[in-house]
C-alpha cells in the first residue's frame, strides 16, 4: 500500500505521471466524475486549515466519493487523550483513504505505521507538506511549461515554513534549478536542509535579506507567511511578521514573466494591489490544488480511469 509522507515518496517519473493525470482531469473532468463512487475519504485535521482540508474534500467529491472527518483536535477524541495510533486504527474501519494534519513533526509517519488505508500527510508541524508541493509543481509546470532551469526565490519564514521544505526537496531533482533564499537572519532555512539537501546535491543558492536585491533575477517568487503558531514568543512574531511586504512598486523590479506563488493564507506579505498583476498566480494555484489531489487520490487508491 502507498502513502504520501514526503514528495520524495514519488520518483520524478511517477511525479510527472501524476501531473499528467492532473492535467487530464483538468481537461476532461466528466471522465473522472464517478471514478471513486462508493469510496470514502477521511480528513483528520488536528490543526487549522481552510484550503488543504477543503481541497482534499472537494477532490474526493469531484470523483464521486464521499467524505467524513474532523477539523480540529478539540472536536476529536484527542482531547480525551486518544493517540494518533489508536485513532488511525479506527479510521481504517470507516474510510478507504485519509488525509491527516497534525502540529507534531513525524505524526504522519506514526499514522502510516498503524494504518491499513493510504495516509496522506497534509502537514506535520514545521516539517513537510507534500500535497502543497504537488500543487506548486503542477502550477509551475502549467504556467511556466517546465520544472527545470529556473531561478527560484523563496521568501519569508524559511525556518518553520513546511511548504518551502517540501518544495526544495522536490525541485532539486530537476536540472538547472537555483535558489535565492530570502529571509531575515532569524528565519533562515534550517541547516539540515541547507546542507543535506542543497549542498549535498550541489544546488547553487544564495542567501539574501532584502527582497529588492533578489527580485530582478528571479523566474519565480514563492512568498510565505511568518508561521505565528510555531513561534515561542509573541514579541519575536510581532517583530518579524511584516518584514516582507510585496507591493506593486517592488513588482516593478521583477521581470515580465516572474510568477508569484504563495501557498496561502496570506497575511500582510503580499499587498492586495498585487492580486491584479498578471504575474500573481496564487489564486490559480488553489485551483490546481484540487486537480492534483484528485490525481493523488486515484493514484493511491490504484484506480485507473
Ligand atoms: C500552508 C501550511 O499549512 O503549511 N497552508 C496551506 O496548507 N496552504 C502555509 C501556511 O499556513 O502558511
Amino acid at each position: 500500500m502507498r502513502h504520501l509522507m514526503s514528495p520524495l515518496d514519488f520518483t520524478v517519473e511517477e511525479l510527472n505521471q501524476l501531473l499528467d493525470l492532473a492535467g487530464d482531469i483538468e481537461a476532461n473532468p466528466d471522465k473522472y466524475a464517478h471514478a471513486c463512487d462508493g469510496k470514502k475519504l477521511a480528513t483528520l485535521f488536528y490543526e487549522p486549515s481552510t484550503r488543504t482540508r477543503l481541497s482534499h474534500e472537494a477532490a474526493m467529491l469531484n470523483l464521486g466519493g464521499s467524505i467524513l472527518g474532523f477539523s480540529s483536535a478539540e472536536s476529536s477524541s484527542a482531547t480525551k487523550g486518544e493517540s494518533v495510533a489508536d485513532t488511525i486504527r479506527m479510521i481504517s474501519c470507516y474510510a478507504d483513504i485519509c488525509a491527516m494534519r497534525h502540529p507534531k513533526e513525524g505524526s504522519a509517519l506514526v499514522a502510516k505505521e498503524h494504518s491499513s488505508i493510504p495516509v496522506i500527510n497534509a502537514g506535520d508541524g514545521g516539517h513537510q507538506h507534500p500535497t502543497q508541493t504537488l500543487t506548486d509543481l503542477l502550477t509551475i509546470r502549467s504556467l511556466k511549461g517546465r520544472l527545470d532551469h529556473m531561478k527560484i526565490g523563496l521568501c519569508g519564514d524559511l525556518k518553520f515554513g513546511r511548504t518551502v521544505h517540501s518544495l526544495i526537496h522536490a525541485l532539486v531533482r530537476y536540472p538547472g534549478i537555483e535558489f535565492v533564499l530570502i529571509s531575515p537572519e532569524e528565519l533562515r532555512l534550517p541547516g539540515y536542509i541547507r546542507h543535506d539537501v542543497l549542498d549535498n546535491n550541489q544546488i547553487p543558492y544564495e542567501e539574501v535579506v532584502r527582497l529588492e536585491d533578489a527580485l530582478p533575477m528571479l523566474d519565480l517568487l514563492y512568498m510565505t507567511r511568518v508561521q505565528k503558531e510555531r513561534f515561542f514568543n509573541e514579541e519575536d512574531y510581532v517583530r518579524m511578521k511584516d518584514f516582507y511586504i510585496l507591493d506593486s512598486k517592488k513588482m516593478e523590479l521583477a521581470g515580465p514573466d516572474m510568477l508569484v506563488l504563495h501557498p496561502l493564507p496570506r497575511v500582510n506579505e503580499i499587498s492586495v494591489e498585487v492580486d491584479k498583476d498578471s504575474r500573481a498566480a496564487y489564486f490559480k494555484q488553489v485551483q490546481y490544488g484540487v486537480y492534483v489531489r484528485m490525481a493523488l487520490i486515484l493514484t493511491l487508491l490504484e484506480i485507473e480511469v
